[in-house]
């Protein structure tokens, strides 16, 4: 069959990579794609919020199966549009996609179904809002209900800091329309990882997990970004804390959002807090995370193709049980200077191929372009995401750095420092 994956970031190549292998697929369309995702198949120029676009070019090309990257087809109706041409979709509905569209959904939803979660209250007043800190103990953990790009979330360390990102939100509209309303919640203390679950509307079968490295600079300092490294397996998330994670976070979701008719296809990324007292969630997105999608992809060892055609059907309970390599992975991010602010466009990148021909490297492409000469340029924020695995995790970092030298890019910059909480 043909895969359709809608996308144009180092997850999508990550996933485009792994599709590629599949004896199952005969050829890979990408809309829009990267030049990593040119080399295996074929780009077409639709923008991933083309939902109309996107199914016409889906049904033009008999696609057998549509994989969503990004939220922002998900949001934009893709998924429904197909469902109406009957072509497979592995990604959620609309409807579904509230998860992680709305903040006040996904509290209100934990709260009905059971689901740990911080202690929260929503509000649209500021006054209202100030005064409920009143009671409450720092740090404040402020979100904007809506999608701001991974940077409507402000942790504020003093009553002060709390009012004036209150402020900020609210009247001054900091994040736009998506800060309507604000979320405030209780500050979980612990170590965060990313797990995810392969969803059908009503099984769902469990990924691995992976940490993620938010901040822009070494020792975790700077700006938050969506993401600057990481690794795979999370030693935080040990077999128990799985177990507890699809027992109380990720079936009751799974069956509430059935019972309220909106049935979750696709990949549940739970953002979650390991506390003391078992795993809390922080999050829910309703897609991959980028870069933990590429560590993710090194490690299975399972054809994917038929996991993702079985779930668009929702025929995931005769599924086969997925294999992963027991090696861990690591993905540096390679990220345009001026990221994540202004990032710079345009400088040239040199040695990715001197880079790939490294044993046991990929570099996926997140945001770059290449001229007809075929010179790489950066095109984005996040440009490339060097990956590796190893026979521990200390071979896996020192293999991608060993790429990330042979990388010729002044344009760029990466963290040193990835995988280090896990190193101890
Ligand atoms: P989010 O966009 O909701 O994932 O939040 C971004 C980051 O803020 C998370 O990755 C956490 O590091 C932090 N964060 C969000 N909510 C909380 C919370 N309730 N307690 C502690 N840290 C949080
Ligand atoms: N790396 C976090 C995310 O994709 O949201």
């Amino acid at each position: 069959m043909k895969i359709l994956i809608v996308g144009s970031g180092g997850r999508e190549h990550a996933l485009g990579w792994k599709l590629k292998q599949s004896p199952l697929v005969s050829e890979i369309i990408a809309a829009p794609g990267n030049p990593g995702l040119a080399a295996l198949g074929r780009c077409v120029a639709i923008k991933a919020d083309d939902a109309r676009e996107l199914a016409a070019l889906a049904a033009r090309e008999q696609a057998g199966l549509v994989v969503i990257g990004p939220e922002a087809a998900a949001v934009a109706g893709l998924a429904d549009a197909l469902k109406t041409l009957g072509i497979p979709c592995f990604g959620p509905s609309k409807a579904a996609a509230e998860l992680e569209g709305s903040k006040a959904f996904m509290k209100d939803f934990c709260q009905r179904h059971g689901v740990p979660t911080a202690d929260y209250k929503v509000f649209d007043d500021a006054i209202r809002a100030k005064a409920y800190l009143a009671n409450r103990e720092p740090p404040f953990v402020i979100k904007a209900d809506g999608l701001a790009a991974g940077k409507g979330v402000i942790i504020a360390e003093t009553r002060a800091q709390a009012d004036k990102a209150i402020d900020e939100v609210l009247f001054l509209r900091k994040f736009g329309t998506a800060g309507q309303r604000i979320v405030i919640e209780d500050f979980l203390p612990g170590e965060e990882a990313s797990f995810f679950a392969i969803c059908d509307g009503e099984t769902a079968i469990p990924l691995i997990a992976a940490q993620d490295h938010k901040r822009a600079y070494d020792g975790d300092k700077g700006p938050n970004t969506g993401g600057m490294g990481a690794y795979s397996p999370a030693p935080v998330f040990t077999d128990k804390v799985r177990d507890q994670t699809m027992d109380e976070i990720i079936l009751p979701t799974l069956a509430g959002m059935k019972a309220e008719g909106r049935p979750f296809v696709g990949v549940l990324f739970a953002g979650l807090m390991i506390t003391p007292a078992g795993p809390k969630l922080i999050e829910f997105n309703v897609r991959f995370g980028d870069p933990e999608c590429q560590v993710l992809m090194r490690r299975l060892a399972s054809d994917f193709a038929p996991v993702l055609l079985a779930a668009a059907k929702g025929e995931l309970a005769s599924a086969a049980p997925l294999e992963w390599d027991a090696k861990p992975a690591v993905t540096v991010v390679y990220a345009a200077q001026g990221y994540p602010d202004e990032p710079l466009k345009g400088s040239i990148i040199r040695g990715v191929p001197e880079a790939n021909a490294l044993a046991d490297v990929v570099v996926f492409h997140a945001g770059t372009r290449e001229d007809e000469d075929g010179t790489l340029r950066a095109d984005g924020g996040r440009v490339l995401s060097v990956t590796a695995i190893g026979d521990d995790l200390k071979a896996a970092i020192a293999r991608a750095y060993a790429a990330v030298e042979r990388i010729d890019w002044p344009g760029g910059f990466c963290r040193s420092d990835i995988g280090w909480r896990a190193l101890g």
